[in-house]
């Protein structure tokens, strides 16, 4: 019988869904399952995936980043125009960043925002116009500074008082004029479901709004630097708008006194809109929060008798994050039985040939995740598992818990859905893992977009083989 009782489930895990289902929302568009019940991306299955690229492997459905990106990027033009201002729409590259990424977002009308000289040096790579480009980071190094100034990036975000004289040195020395934001701690955090207000935050990103004054008049008294506008960043994984409205109105209300002074053309709102994980995860639309949130500004421009600024935002997540799911390989299943007041309980770990080293969500913010059975449906019953990686780490779970047909067994495929975010470019070489290859379906075609890495690239900077580097 299934276990629809079991005590050790989390009281959010709906027992009533379907075990062979796949709930529109978590997956990607064309993730579905064939006749013979295992699920194909873009036309093709996932043994033919694991057989060509091995498993862990990363699979992108490149029709669904695609779309999602026109998508959220028309949301924000299509909210603004209904208040008489434009958007500009950056992707946060720290979402998950390589060259075709970067291709896909740009053609769909995007900018991007990167956050290291790394970032930005993938960006160029892709070839796009560095005036799309945003720069961000609480700590640049002179040296990147320097290149972001030189190549010509759209606009660097200065997070505090000591990259102003950084940024003019490398504006004067490349004869160029710099486009800056300045990034404002509003002292709204949101999360998920709540928001916190405060008068200060303490963080390491940007400046107290009530220091921001005193620093656009610093900026603004170096000619080499244009100041375009304030920018802040709340939080990640949002689902509702109270949030972004409460610091839209607090933003709005700092553009307008720096207006006095002198003309402030965009304001910048950053990113955080959060996405479905698993069944049951409801996050607003970004239709709704793009109008919700251009609504909240304009009312609060309308109050200070001003223009509605040109706006901008920092999309990750909403962006990439159900575009792709992670494909591993079942090795080791193990049943634990414990006594939950006086009654037992049954969970089983099932063990995969990944983990923490490429998902390093759960274990860095007790994420949750959902997985399915991949390369065939079950008639079984469903069974409590907690879905566990191959590292030398007890906290090395990918999926906490979820429901699995009870026959799940090694040599099966799952698939754990909605890691196109913060989980490839998070992960790691723990244990000396390789880090696995991402892969985009379209057009029953499978590609590589980011190889994995071999034996051969973890050993190739050990100073100590072949006699050392030289
Ligand atoms: C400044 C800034 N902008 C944008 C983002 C993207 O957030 P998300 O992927 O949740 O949209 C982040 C994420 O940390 C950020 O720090």
């Amino acid at each position: 019988m299934p276990n629809f009782s079991n005590p050790l489930a989390p009281t959010w895990l709906d027992a009533s869904v379907d075990v062979n289902a796949l709930v529109p929302g978590v997956w990607a568009d064309s993730v579905a399952r064939d006749g013979s019940g295992e699920i194909t991306v873009g036309g093709v299955t996932v043994t033919e995936l694991a057989h060509r690229f091995s498993t862990p492997l990363y699979v992108v459905d490149e029709d669904h980043a695609k779309a999602r990106a026109r998508r959220v990027r028309e949301a924000f033009d299509a909210a603004l125009s209904k208040v008489g201002s434009t958007a500009k729409v950056y992707y946060a590259g720290k979402a998950f960043l390589c060259t075709e990424v970067v291709r896909w977002v740009v053609d769909a009308g995007m900018y991007v925002d990167v956050a290291s000289g790394g970032e930005l040096a993938v960006a160029l790579a892709a070839g796009i116009d560095p005036a799309r480009i945003g720069f961000h980071g609480n700590n640049k190094s002179i040296a990147e500074i320097e290149r972001a100034v030189a190549v010509g990036v759209g606009t660097i975000v200065v997070d505090s008082d000591w990259e102003i004289e950084r940024v003019a040195d490398a504006a004067r020395s490349a004869g160029r004029r710099q486009r800056v934001r300045l990034r404002v701690n509003s002292g709204v955090h949101a999360n998920t479901h709540d928001f916190l207000a405060t008068a200060h935050e303490d963080q390491k990103f940007g400046i107290t709004i009530a220091d921001a004054p005193a620093i656009v008049a610093e900026i603004r008294l170096h000619p080499e630097l244009d100041f375009v506008g304030v920018h802040c960043h709340i939080g990640s994984q949002i689902f509702g708008t109270a949030g972004f409205a409460e610091s839209a109105s607090r933003l709005v209300a700092l553009h307008a006194a720096l207006s006095e002074v002198a003309p402030v053309p965009e304001l910048n709102l950053g990113g955080g809109f959060g996405i479905a994980y698993k069944p049951g995860d409801a996050p607003t639309d970004i239709e709704t929060i793009a109008d919700e949130i251009a609504s909240a500004v304009a009312s609060q421009c309308a109050a200070h008798n001003i223009p509605v600024p040109v706006m901008a935002f920092e999309p990750g997540r909403a962006v990439i994050g159900t575009s792709t799911f992670t494909l591993y390989s079942v090795g080791t299943t193990k049943e634990v039985t414990l006594d939950v007041e006086g009654a037992s309980a049954t969970r089983l770990y099932v063990s995969v040939d990944g983990g923490m080293s490429d998902n390093a969500r759960p274990a860095l913010y007790g994420a949750d995740y959902h997985v399915r059975l991949a390369n065939r449906i079950s008639p079984e019953p469903a069974q409590l598992v907690r879905v566990a990686g191959k590292h030398c780490e007890s906290g090395d779970i990918v999926v906490n818990a979820d429901y699995l047909p009870a026959d799940v067994e090694p040599g099966d495929l799952l698939a754990v859905a909605a890691t196109g975010a913060y989980c490839w470019s998070l992960s790691s070489n723990y244990n000396y893992l390789a880090r696995p290859a991402v892969v985009a379906v379209s057009g029953s075609e499978a590609r590589v977009i980011v190889r994995g890495e071999t034996e051969a690239d973890l050993l190739a900077r050990d100073a100590g083989i072949n006699g050392g580097n030289k």
